[in-house]
């Protein structure tokens, strides 16, 4: 976490900090994919507009290890950093340490963003954060093999998935030992979360908790889901499978060894990108279906400013600039992270750069949130039993059936009289 305090100056133009009222703003982004340079340059253009100055504080890749970190901050009331990235399941968890944005920035602004991404945003009526960028998990294929090997289109179901993985795997492994069916997140962490919610809810076995509190995780079809999921370790996906994260996954899929991978849209602007070795042959689909539904989980960043920041109308300025439709749009081209803004779904630029967010509206649209509304301050609690409960399957150190029940037993204790 140490390589987290490292802060990079941007200074604007020259002499900023003569200028009248000129502040310096410190700005939390992330460092997955391109997030980190695209955060600076952002920041760049706000600062010569302003004539302020930001600094950027580079966060840790793991979003459960900038949450450790941003509580540490918080907690002590610290006004080091003015304006934090927050992750969409954390509102509820850190609304308080955030200005209430209803109100500062114009109502206008907020109503251009997805309503659910506002409303996840919003907690007991306090705007805590503006929507920065949406996620949803998508499954990339390679449309070079999935032709070689006579398949017609991207997987429906996960059977059918698992089938064609092992076909091309046993094929391409003759020539390259490296090659694997495919890759996912399977480390024990909050990626791990989210890929096991989209297998659950694609067999139709819920989300966890549901919308009213209830403990819902044991129940056959979760169990199966999870089972499902054990089959592929060492089969069609590596023994190492259970320690890879995003850009774990990414990089053997970009490497060119991988026939499939589940991840964020981020992974699409980096394997497209001059020098992959899968330029040109990445094919973009709803992840399959476990008889229920095809599920994709809702991930995504906003901006909020931090209530123990010395400069906070400076803060809400660079908020609203760049959650701002100017910078969404740059942000997708480059870097294909999706806009909040519903408006840039049809803009072409960004549909010729990114065309699945498009063809795939739907999947971003009607993404599966994980229980942080229900279980509000005890999210994290919730989501580490549930990965560890998931990370012990895959392990094969027990099956669905027992592990879900066990869940359940660990949830109403974390639960207790109420979330
Ligand atoms: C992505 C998502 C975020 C999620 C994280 C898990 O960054 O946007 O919501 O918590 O992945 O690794």
């Amino acid at each position: 976490m140490k390589k987290a305090i490292a802060l990079i100056g941007i200074t604007s133009v020259l002499a900023a900090a003569s200028q009248a009222g000129a502040v310096t703003v410190t700005l939390a982004c992330g460092t997955v994919g391109i997030e980190l340079q695209l955060c600076k340059e952002g920041s760049a253009r706000w600062a010569k507009k302003t004539g302020n100055t930001v600094k950027i504080f580079e966060s840790p890749a793991l979003t459960n290890d900038r949450l450790g970190l941003y509580q540490q901050q918080l907690a002590a009331k610290s006004s080091d950093i003015d304006v934090y990235q927050l992750d969409v399941v954390w509102p509820g968890q850190l609304s308080e340490h955030f200005v209430d944005l209803k109100g500062k920035v114009p109502a206008g602004e907020v109503s251009a963003h997805f309503p659910a991404i506002i409303e996840a945003d919003t907690v007991n009526g306090k705007l805590v954060a503006m929507p920065w960028f949406t996620d949803a998990g998508v499954l990339y294929y390679r449309t070079d093999l999935l032709k070689k090997y006579g398949f017609t289109s991207a997987p429906k179901t996960w059977p059918e998935l698992a089938l064609m993985a092992k076909k091309i795997q046993d094929g391409e492994q003759k020539a390259n030992k490296a090659f694997t069916g495919f890759v996912f997140q399977g480390k024990n962490y909050e990626g791990l979360t989210c890929d096991a919610l989209e297998w659950i809810a694609s067999f139709g076995g819920g989300t966890i908790v549901d919308n009213s509190g209830k403990i819902s995780i044991n129940n056959a079809q979760a169990a199966k889901a999870l089972d499902t999921a054990a089959s592929w370790v060492k089969s069609i996906s590596p023994a190492g499978i259970t320690t890879y994260d995003e850009e774990a996954a990414r990089g053997i899929f970009q490497a060119g060894n991988a026939a499939f991978m589940r991840n964020w849209p981020y992974a699409w602007a980096r394997g497209q990108e001059e020098g992959s070795k899968v330029r040109g042959k990445i094919g973009v689909a709803p992840l399959p279906s476990g008889g229920a539904r095809n599920a994709a989980t809702l991930g995504g960043w906003q901006l909020g400013v931090s209530q123990y920041s010395k400069n906070q109308a400076a803060s809400i300025d660079l908020v609203r600039y760049l959650t701002g439709p100017a910078e969404q749009k740059i942000r997708a081209i480059q870097g294909s992270y999706n806009p909040t803004l519903p408006a840039l779904y049809k803009d072409k630029d960004v549909l010729k750069a990114v065309p699945f967010f498009g063809s795939l509206y739907n999947v971003f649209t009607s993404a599966v949130a994980r229980p942080s509304g229900p279980t509000k301050g005890k999210y994290n609690q919730v989501s580490q039993a549930f990965s560890t409960t998931v990370s012990s399957v895959l392990n094969g150190q027990s099956k669905g059936q027992a592990a879900v029940a066990k869940l359940a037993t660990d949830l109403a204790r974390i639960k207790g009289r109420g979330w």
